[in-house]
């Protein structure tokens, strides 16, 4: 791929996110998702990756957060000062962490809800014959309150509910997290069917480094608001302090323990 402006959908350049005018949090933050690519964001809990996704979506000003310096291009147009629903309607969604639903909906009214900026009418069904395509566990319970299906079915919901916004740009916030590993093959293998056939570009953050590099070809990782490093996971997977800090995930997807989690950060001037 040629490394032109026009191959890419997303475009962060360098931006500076503060929350309350005064907790700095993204201290120069570049990424790039190329046209229907799907990229990876990897980092440790409280590097800033929410709030990297947050400030995207334009979330980040119901958390009285600001981009303060810097600039957000998607499709060639700056959304870094529009708001959320406006950004919604330009084809970015956020799948926040988390996998809240409406508890007391059905699924399929679920999704229907989420479908209100963008579909009316006839579009509105057609959305549902897509979601029920992909997931057609939701189909067999679309008529069960959300609070009462498992915990990889309200993600699959969400995920769901994404789509109802035919977005161009999907931003995932830790689909994985606290999913059995069946579970999260499931998810992972539907999140890149529909990047490759309905074309939608996709930011995935994840914790799960090794299964963020399985489904992305290129990664960058954050470490306390700033990006360390970025490359092809191919690359990033060879790279032995990826592997050591990044990779150290057990067969079942479990985090290294707190011991290791320290030892890892007195290691980290490899990346200064
Ligand atoms: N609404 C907020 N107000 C103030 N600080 C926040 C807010 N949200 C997140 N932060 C802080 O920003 C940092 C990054 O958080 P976050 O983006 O959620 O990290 P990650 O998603 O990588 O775990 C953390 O130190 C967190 O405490
Ligand atoms: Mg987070």
């Amino acid at each position: 791929m040629s490394n032109s402006n026009e191959d890419y959908i997303l475009k962060i350049n360098n931006i500076e996110v503060k929350y309350h005018e005064v907790i700095l949090v993204l201290k120069g933050v570049s990424i790039k998702v190329p046209k229907g690519g799907i990229v990876a964001l990897l980092g440790a809990n409280g590097a800033g990756k929410s709030t990297t996704l947050k400030a995207i979506s334009g979330l980040l000003n119901h958390e009285n957060g600001e981009v303060t310096d810097g600039s957000i291009e998607f499709m060639g147009e700056r959304i870094d000062k529009m708001r959320a629903e406006k950004i919604t309607k330009m084809g970015i969604v956020q799948v926040i962490e988390g996998r809240r639903v409406f508890e007391h909906l059905t699924v399929e009214e679920n999704l229907k809800v989420a479908a209100h900026l963008k579909r009316k009418g006839k579009k509105v069904k057609e959305g549902l014959d897509m979601v029920y395509h992909y997931f057609p566990r939701l189909k067999e319970k679309r008529n069960i309150l959300a609070g009462f299906i498992s915990g990889g079915e309200q993600q699959m919901t969400v995920v769901g509910r994404a789509m109802m916004t035919d977005p161009k740009l999907i931003l995932l916030d830790e689909p994985s997290m606290g999913l059995a590993p069946m579970l999260i093959h499931e998810i992972f293998n539907i999140i890149t069917k529909l990047n490759k056939e309905e074309k939608i570009s996709m930011l995935l953050v994840e914790q799960n480094a090794k299964l963020a590099l399985n489904v992305a070809p290129y990664a960058y990782v954050m470490e306390n608001g700033r990006i360390v490093m970025d490359d092809t996971s191919e690359k990033l997977q060879d790279n032995e302090d990826i592997k050591d800090f990044y990779l150290g995930f057990s067969e079942h997807g479990e985090r290294k323990n707190f011991r290791n989690v320290k030892h890892y950060k007195r290691k980290k001037r490899w990346l200064t």
